[in-house]
């Protein structure tokens, strides 16, 4: 792809508030506001025990489909502090900064490249239409933290701002240690910290989240080539884990929008109520990241092939997503309010991949007062559970089971009916076309794993 896709909206279904997925979260034990019981912080939040299943799949998904299945890509988990100088090297104490504006009535603040153009040049307050002050303010949104106990020896020192600094860090030890040759890709899950001035959106704009970076060390001839063949990977990548692929595009930077170490940089981005927004870079990085740590740490990064024997400074294809924002996008994506097909009640139903879905599986006796039913609903359970997440409900009627695992997204219930105890099989029920077929019951486990498991 070498083109902006700007395609026009086709969805009719609607967009959905980001405040019908907060309280499905608390409701359901996605994610809880951190520390809430102290009134809780801005920015941070905790994930529960079905964000967890849920954020692992998410990780697993793009850890198989990035590095297990690439032979040129293999992946390290660095530590969130390093040293201080690498954020002097990075650029990130010099330039990682947002100017803001006060309104110097209602007291709101704004971030210059969040106004609009007219409010800018009129000094004009978007919220109370008030005055704006004439001269932005500056923070850097790097997070201090001091290692060492004694005072006066305590060094100074950042947790880090973005996680993919670690990659250039460990690049020559994974070169010499892997018998990885350029071209080739280092991989990383991991934490970043932001002192971000204006957190907010739930999960999309928060202080401590989690990036997945691939930095791609290519020689400079060949940087056109990998930027596209990545640019066109990711994109499809999350082509293939959503609903709605006419609310995903790629879009590139403007020259003004790009980040101090970006010499090209487009966006893979995401529609949703609150418009279309960035959910991963693509960052054309050249030889940026590689000289500026040459320069800083004195020890040599430059690159000689092993057969021409030219030596030269890799230049790096950064792809760089947000966990957590893909984890909101993803549900934001799959909600769903239907009407029951039966008129009886409207249900609440996530239309979740099956591969990340966090339960795969339920499994339900018809009746909660008949004891071989629920014998072989447990054994079904059991033998289940060793090869996916599987859960056991008999609580309430049928339909209320149903519906308790259409609202968290369980592609397949299983029920032990009274037919199950004369021929040994059981209903499965399909969430989205709420189908159902027989199946026997030691044909289950296939049937489930060819449905729910990656590939
Ligand atoms: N190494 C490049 C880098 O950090 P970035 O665009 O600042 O680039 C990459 O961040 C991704 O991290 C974004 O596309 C987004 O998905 C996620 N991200 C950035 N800031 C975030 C925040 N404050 N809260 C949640 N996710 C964030």
């Amino acid at each position: 792809m070498t083109q902006t896709e700007n395609k026009p909206l086709v969805s009719d279904t609607p967009l959905v508030p980001i405040e019908k997925i907060v309280s499905l979260c608390k409701r359901r034990g996605f994610v809880y506001p951190n520390s809430e019981i102290y009134g809780g912080v801005a920015g941070i939040y905790d994930f529960g025990p079905l964000g967890v299943e849920l954020r692992n799949n998410i990780r697993r998904f793009w850890w198989w489909s990035m590095v297990q299945t690439h032979d040129n890509v293999v992946g390290i988990e660095g530590a969130n502090i390093t040293h201080p100088r690498v954020w002097e090297a990075s650029g990130h104490v010099e330039n990682f900064v947002d100017r803001l504006v006060d309104c110097k009535n209602c007291k709101q603040r704004f971030r210059i490249d969040h106004l609009p153009a007219e409010n800018m040049e009129q000094h004009k307050c978007p919220n109370c239409g008030g005055e704006l002050m004439a001269e932005p303010r500056v923070f850097n949104l790097l997070m201090e933290t001091y290692l060492g106990v004694v005072e006066g020896d305590r060094m100074k020192t950042y947790l880090r701002g973005e996680a993919c600094q670690n990659i250039y860090l460990d690049y020559d030890n994974v070169l010499k240690s892997s018998r990885m040759q350029i071209p080739f890709g280092i991989c990383q899950i991991g934490k970043a910290f932001r002192n971000e001035v204006t957190p907010g959106n739930f999960l999309f704009r928060q202080r401590e989240f989690e990036q997945w970076d691939l930095q791609f060390f290519v020689h400079p001839n060949e940087m056109e080539h990998w930027f596209e063949y990545w640019k066109q990977y990711r994109f499809d990548w999350y082509k293939s884990i959503i609903n709605h692929k006419d609310r995903l595009r790629i879009r590139a930077h403007g020259t003004d929008e790009l980040a101090h170490y970006a010499k090209q940089a487009f966006d893979v981005e995401y529609h949703t109520v609150l418009g279309w927004q960035e959910w991963e870079g693509i960052h054309w990085r050249q030889d940026w990241d590689l000289s500026r740590h040459s320069q800083f740490s004195g020890q040599d990064l430059s690159y000689t092939d092993p057969i021409t024997k030219e030596r030269y400074i890799p230049w790096i294809v950064e792809t760089s997503g947000g966990v957590d924002r893909t984890f909101l996008n993803l549900l934001l994506d799959a909600y769903e309010e239907e009407p029951d097909p039966t008129g009886k009640e409207p249900r609440t139903v996530l239309h979740l991949h099956p591969w990340l879905a966090p339960v795969k599986v339920a499994v339900f006796p018809l009746q909660k007062n008949k004891e071989e039913l629920i014998t072989t609903a447990k054994s079904i359970h059991r033998s289940l559970q060793r090869l996916m997440v599987s859960q056991y409900d008999d609580i309430g009627n049928i339909g209320r089971r149903y519906r308790r695992q259409d609202e968290i997204g369980t592609p397949y219930c299983v029920t032990v009916d009274f037919q199950t105890l004369d021929d040994q099989t059981a209903t499965v029920r399909e969430r989205d076309q709420m189908t159902q077929i027989r199946i026997p019951i030691s044909e289950l486990p296939m049937y489930l794993l060819e449905h729910v498991a990656w590939k």
